[in-house]
């Protein structure tokens, strides 16, 4: 077997030659068990595989490698790596174990900014619009599809589970996680994890835990009270895991309580294991890793990225004297080896392995990734029912945001290339975290097949005297409003000063303007009040400019709702000044998003869980009881517009005691036809109706009244009853009752 391996150390050439053509082990003369043809469980195949293995093969397994060339450390990606991906882990030929081969992330199969060349995949809309939508079966299809991409060019780990709390609105990767409510957000990941996963293909839960920003995201400490992380950021990857079981999950660059993650026996073991019970592997984030036997017994199982890293703490050179040194138990790295071939096994890597050669059905892919921006588009304002676009404007005028050309997406690791080119190429930085990417799908151009009959202007926005001209004399004016995020960066809570001062200079000219967002996570809105019209698109992936268009023109009747607060102001913020920076404690606790804002008796400009329709809805009868550890809330709802519609129907719980008067207790999405009406039934998890008690290591509900408030957001409440509950106490390996 050749390799094109430059930067030869003693482990990366051991680890590769061992995978090659190991040397069976002393009872060579039994005939081999090859995966496929092993008994079982999963976990009893691990042990059949693991029983045959060599010590090198066995370490073969742990050290992952980048599967992109990387210059700065003279790497080149091994041979049979997939070019321009994530990660590789050799397999082993002589068991018929396949690698494993990498890809990012939740958006849809992502390339390296260094790959020769890209792979054309279908964007998803970004995390946030997922998390809009409020439509798990949605999630799941939205899963479905990405796998499947991921499958066909050969993939079998997909890292794309991410599920980091939205604490900070300035986190630069906001757009790849699904908002600010532990619920909604580890909802939706669960059910895109399942939906990967049904392609028999391993998907990652990441980052684990509280890397919720970028900056210092590499050196940065997080500290936070224990009882407040379970019932925030934990509790959003535990409600993950359960709905997902994601074969794997990602340990975080950062520091926590004063660990780093990927050596944080709390978080790897105690947390995901004994209380848990969860059976995956766990990986380390591309270059998390900082210790060899402080890691591996802490209950990290594979180390990713040699290459990008070259530390390789995972190495053979460094198990093995680390094993030598008795500091690692032989038992130990079996643990490691056993639990990443359960998980293969479990997830179907073995009986139906990725061969990298099914044909792609873009139309299709398209068509989800289409209804989910559709879904997940936000009509944030709609003063005169500006919206949808009178059938008789005639001139119409679109500014600003490259809305010629297509739509904008996030950067960094997970960032997806579409087929053909970038749309508006030159904008932003030309490497890392760039380049800046928009998608070949232009609103001014899909305005224009939809409304043959209009004059449709566009001016780029670069000259506000000329589109305030251009304004004065339109029927409609859709200006855009664009925030680029990424990876490795934390971004301002505001748009840039051009585009504020544009969007002013707009609404002056003409009076009928709808502002349309395109951004990874929450901006202020200073002109909120002068426009009668706000949308927020978010990234709204391959097919953005045909969901805005639809839902501009009303093809599409808007049902996303915001899964973040939007605020009035910087000092809103839990943390004003700017993201915290290396040894910073979350001292808001669990009260996160419009927890924080209903603590404090802030009134923010947008609340979590608002979103307009073109249609209106109305609940009635609502009711509660108790079921199993937790409760069942039903209501009647119905559509007494004119139009059909869908709708997230919002379910809040109210306790003493908690970090907030409310939390989300539960939430379900409705499609309805105008005049007709259903009964929905939304279970509510005793976790949500409880407190992390720290002394008695579980969930705890004091005895007394608990409100069950149905809603149409977390500021615009509806009927609401009331339920006494006794006082109960769950452990802190309780699960729900499927
Ligand atoms: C990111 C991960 C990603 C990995 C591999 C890291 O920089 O934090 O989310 O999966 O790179 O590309």
């Amino acid at each position: 077997m050749t390799r094109r391996l430059t930067v030869r150390t003693a482990i990366a050439t051991a680890i590769l030659a061992a995978a090659a053509s190991g040397p069976a082990p002393a009872r060579d003369t039994a005939p081999v068990i090859l995966a496929k043809d092993s008994k079982g469980s999963p976990a009893e195949r691990a042990a059949t595989m693991l029983a045959q293995m060599t010590q090198a093969e066995k370490l073969s397994l742990l050290e992952g490698y980048f599967a992109t060339d990387f210059a700065r450390n003279k790497f080149t990606a091994p041979e049979a790596a997939r070019e321009g991906s994530a990660g590789y882990v050799p397999g082993i030929p002589r068991l018929g174990i396949p690698p494993q081969w990498q890809t990012d992330a939740g958006l849809g199969v992502a390339s390296q900014g260094g790959a020769k060349q890209k792979r054309a995949a279908t964007a998803l809309p970004s995390g946030p619009a997922s998390a809009a939508t409020f439509d798990t079966d949605l999630a799941y299809e939205a899963g479905r599809m990405v796998g499947g991409e991921a499958r066909a060019y050969g993939f079998n780990v997909m890292l794309g589970g991410a599920v980091n709390l939205l604490r900070e609105p300035r986190n630069g990767r906001n757009f790849e996680y699904a908002g600010e409510d532990p619920l909604l957000a580890g909802t939706i990941a669960g059910a895109q994890i399942a939906g990967v996963q049904s392609n028999h293909v391993i998907d990652t839960v990441k980052h684990f835990a509280l890397n919720d920003q970028e900056t210092d995201r590499g050196t940065g400490n997080f500290d936070i009270d224990g009882a407040a992380f379970r019932m925030s950021d934990l509790l959003a990857f535990e409600l993950a895991i359960e709905r997902g079981q994601p074969g794997s999950a990602m340990c975080a660059y950062n520091l926590v309580n004063g660990l780093h993650a990927c050596e944080s026996p709390f978080l790897l073991t105690q947390v995901l294991r004994d209380e848990w019970g969860w059976q995956g592997y766990v990986m380390s984030d591309w270059g998390a890793a900082h210790s060899t036997a402080a890691s591996a017994n802490a209950g990290l199982d594979q180390e990713s990225g040699y290459g990008l890293q070259i530390a390789a703490w995972f190495g053979a050179d460094k198990l093995d004297a680390a094993l030598d040194r008795g500091e690692i138990a032989p038992a130990r790295i079996d643990l490691m080896v056993a639990r990443i071939l359960t998980a293969m096994f479990a997830q179907g890597l073995i009986d139906d392995p990725v061969t990298g050669t099914r044909a792609i059905d873009f139309a299709a892919d398209r068509a989800i990734a289409q209804r989910d921006a559709e879904a997940g588009i936000v009509l944030l304002k709609n003063d005169g029912n500006l919206l949808p676009m009178a059938t008789s404007a005639k001139r119409i005028a679109v500014i600003g945001g490259h809305a010629d050309k297509g739509v904008l997406s996030g950067g960094g690791s997970s960032q997806v290339y579409p087929d053909g080119d970038n749309a508006a190429p030159g904008v932003g930085p030309k490497g890392w975290p760039g380049p800046e990417i928009f998608y070949p799908s232009s609103p001014v151009e899909e305005l224009r097949r939809q409304l043959p009959g209009a004059r449709i202007d566009y001016a780029d926005g670069s000259d506000p005297a000329a589109a305030a001209e251009l304004a004065k004399n339109a029927d409609l004016v859709i200006v855009f409003g664009t925030q680029w995020a990424s990876e490795s960066i934390d971004v301002p809570l505001h748009l840039d000063e051009a585009q504020d001062a544009l969007i002013d200079a707009v609404a002056a000219a003409n009076k009928r303007t709808v502002v349309v967002l395109e951004t990874g996570g929450p901006v202020l809105t200073p002109w909120a009040a002068k426009v009668p019209a706000i949308l927020e698109a978010w990234y709204p992936g391959r097919m953005g400019g045909a969901a805005i268009a639809n839902v501009l023109t009303g093809k599409v009747n808007p049902s996303g709702r915001l899964p973040m607060t939007f605020p009035k102001s910087l000092d809103q913020l839990a943390y004003p000044g700017e993201p915290r920076k290396k040894e910073a404690t979350y001292a808001e606790g669990a009260a996160v998003g419009y927890k924080w804002f209903d603590a404090k008796g802030l009134e923010p400009q947008f609340p979590f869980g608002h979103g307009l329709s073109y249609t209106t809805f109305t609940y009635n009868h609502l009711k509660v009881k108790r079921s199993g550890d937790g409760l069942v809330a039903s209501v009647r709802v119905t559509n007494t517009g004119e139009r059909a519609g869908g709708d997230a129907v919002q379910i809040y719980v109210g306790g003493k005691g908690w970090e907030a008067p409310k939390r989300l207790g539960g939430f379900a999405k409705v499609q309805l036809w105008p005049g007709h009406d259903t009964t929905v039934e939304i279970p509510i998890d005793a976790r949500l109706l409880a407190v992390w008690d720290s002394s008695r290591h579980g969930w705890t509900r004091a005895a007394g009244r608990y409100s069950v408030t149905v809603a149409r957001s977390s500021r615009d409440l509806g009927e609401t009853v009331t339920i006494d509950l006794p006082a109960s106490h769950l452990p802190s390996d309780w699960k729900p009752r499927r």
